[in-house]
């Protein structure tokens, strides 16, 4: 909500009560709502959309996608959840032809072999390293699930967040890492995450 709007409101209430209404008043009223209040609406939702794209072997990082599009939901904005990641599918959901808001991309991905990308994202990531068209508008955080007792912790977190620097995207908010040898609910930290950053949304 407009932190001016419920003040606009009330002058115009009081305005409106304190006048007789003649015609002239109207007039008063009707530009007194046209240039001071209405640029101030009772209710202005900043709502953006969110395409989840999620690399995992072993379900983990699935549900912690399924929390963040829970989350975001919550703080009103629209989220979908790519379980199995098609990049021209995701594409056309990010600019849509009937809509101004192009989506941001939130990549959830978990890190498998020695710091490769699970298999469900691999074809997404070629995808992208091969694409031509101009990425520039695309926003973009990571949430990166790994084990720090690897050696190359959070490895696709990191790459792809390079890959898309590369492809001139803008990164919204710095990569979040879950350690998963540490005692976490990855699903809460996720949540938190996006809450802790919801003005940047
Ligand atoms: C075979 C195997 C290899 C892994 N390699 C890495 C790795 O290189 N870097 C890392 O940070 N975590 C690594 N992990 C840890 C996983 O990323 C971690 O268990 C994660 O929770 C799996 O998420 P997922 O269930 O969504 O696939 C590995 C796990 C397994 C089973």
């Amino acid at each position: 909500m407009n932190n001016r709007a419920p003040t606009l409101y009330l002058y115009l209430a009081i305005y409106i009560k304190k006048r007789p209404l003649s015609y002239s008043c109207y007039t008063y009223v009707i530009t007194f709502y046209n240039t001071i209040v209405s640029p101030f609406p009772l209710f202005q939702l900043n709502m953006s959309s969110f395409q989840i794209i999620v690399g995992s072997m072993l379900g983990t990082t699935e549900y912690v996608g399924e929390a963040c599009e829970e989350q975001l939901n919550n703080l009103n904005h629209q989220a979908t959840v790519h379980l199995k990641p098609n990049f021209s599918s995701i594409l056309a959901h990010t600019f849509p032809a009937n809509d101004e808001i192009n989506s941001t991309w939130l990549i959830c991905t978990s890190t498998h072999g020695a710091g490769d990308y699970p298999d469900n994202i691999q074809t997404f990531v070629e995808d992208l390293k091969n694409c031509e068209q101009d990425l520039s508008s695309i926003n973009f955080m990571i949430i990166a699930v790994g084990d720090s007792n690897y050696d190359t912790f959070c490895k696709a977190g990191v790459d792809i967040n390079k890959l898309l620097i590369t492809k001139g995207c803008n990164e919204l908010i710095a990569i979040k890492k879950l350690d998963m040898s540490k005692d976490i609910d990855p699903e809460d930290q996720a949540q938190a995450w996006l809450y802790q950053n919801s003005d940047l949304l």
